[in-house]
């Protein structure tokens, strides 16, 4: 069942155009080409979800968690509702004061989290005796719609992934971004917070995603494989990124530590600065996603930064700019799209990275230590 592919991860991680696709099948209204009275977007969900919305709150772990923080990003640039990211495990225990007319939205591939079916529980708890402006309004993201969270909200948004076998997410990930971008421009649309123009525009790129991941997986894969085995002895891994694809630092490091057991950390590039630039030196590899858009040349110098400390710089980013390939020791090199969109290319490269890092130390790839594929206690 896994079609060739050594290990189920690197099967998901190349069906990810697919399911981006199946995403774009579902989410996206094809009338809408035609007939501009309808919808451009098509989630399913009621008008009332969004009535006098003034804020909106994600909670979820883990990976889902760093989609969670690019969701947060498209929803405030696109639709212009303050959004906040919350810890499920840190929620529940410290629960936000309550504000009214909120949207809060859980993540969660398997839909069985504890943490985040627990944390969603109380906040539905502790809404329900209030009046009308505190009820709950409750939105899931999830792989599953059979699960206990599909059961706990009142609506869900299907991710569409297919059932995902790796321990390690990375077609769920790919997937929750693709909810994320239909429930932000869903919201503009209904807010009228961007011009048809600007919607049509995104919506265009949106569907070149799949192409472009193909794109990633046939040209880089050889290369990024290479590269993984000069890094049989590396102890630790900085990832930096900034504005929509510091999550995907964050992601980076957690699929590198969580498959091959190195110890990695992602930061915003701006912080390093302020502390951790103190752990560089030539032994701690630097891996910068340096996607062109309003902090692309701030990436740049933070990672021109790190290769003053003799960091080795490994870049994700285009191939077109001279400057930035000069700066990189190696270059993954990824599809010049504009910045909302970089996100979902910029991942694949990195989950290529740590695989194939992985398997050439001989680990259990999809069975890594200590995880499992669903965490049913708190
Ligand atoms: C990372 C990973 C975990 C999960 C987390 C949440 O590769 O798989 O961090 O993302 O346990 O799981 P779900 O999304 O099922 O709630």
């Amino acid at each position: 069942e896994k079609h060739g592919f050594r290990h189920f991860m690197l099967k998901e991680i190349y069906e990810q155009p697919g399911v981006v696709r199946t995403c774009l099948d579902h989410y996206l209204n094809l009338d809408w080409v035609t007939d501009r009275s309808t919808n451009p977007i098509n989630l399913g969900l009621p008008v009332g979800l969004y009535t006098n919305l003034e804020q909106v709150q994600i909670i979820a772990c883990g990976t889902s968690w760093h989609a969670s923080l690019i969701g947060k990003y498209l929803i405030e640039q696109l639709a212009g509702i303050p959004a906040q990211v919350q810890y499920a495990s840190e929620f529940r225990y410290a629960p936000p004061p309550l504000t009214p007319n909120t949207l809060t939205i859980g993540v969660t591939q398997s839909g069985e989290t504890a943490d985040t079916i627990s944390a969603l529980n109380m906040e539905k708890q502790r809404r329900a005796d209030l009046d009308d402006r505190f009820q709950p309004r409750l939105l899931g993201i999830t792989n599953r719609m059979q699960s206990t969270l599909a059961r706990l909200v009142d609506y869900a948004i299907d991710m569409h992934a297919g059932i995902e076998i790796g321990v390690a997410a990375t077609k769920s990930f790919t997937a929750q971004l693709m909810a994320f971008y239909g429930l932000a421009l869903d919201l503009a649309y209904r807010r009228q917070t961007l011009s048809i123009d600007r919607l049509e525009q995104i919506i265009l790129q949106l569907r070149q995603l799949p192409g472009q991941i193909e794109a990633i997986l046939e040209t880089q894969e050889k290369q990024i494989e290479e590269l993984a085995h000069e890094f049989s002895e590396t102890q630790d891994f900085i990832f930096i990124g900034r504005g929509i694809n510091f999550p995907i630092a964050l992601e980076g490091a957690l699929k590198l530590k969580e498959i091959s057991y190195i110890h990695a950390e992602g930061y915003p590039a701006g912080e390093m600065k302020h502390g951790p630039i103190a752990l560089l030196d030539e032994k701690v590899p630097v891996v910068a996603i340096a996607m062109p858009g309003s902090v692309y040349e701030k990436v740049l110098s933070n990672a021109q930064e790190a290769k003053a400390r003799d960091a080795r710089l490994i870049g994700v980013t285009p191939v077109n700019d001279p400057h930035a390939t000069e700066i990189f020791d190696d270059v993954l090199t990824v599809p010049d799209v504009e910045e909302l969109l970089s996100p979902i290319l910029a991942v694949v490269p990195l989950q290529l990275l740590s695989y194939h890092i992985a398997a050439h130390r001989g680990l259990d790839v999809d069975q890594p230590r200590n995880l499992a594929k669903s965490v049913t206690v708190e």
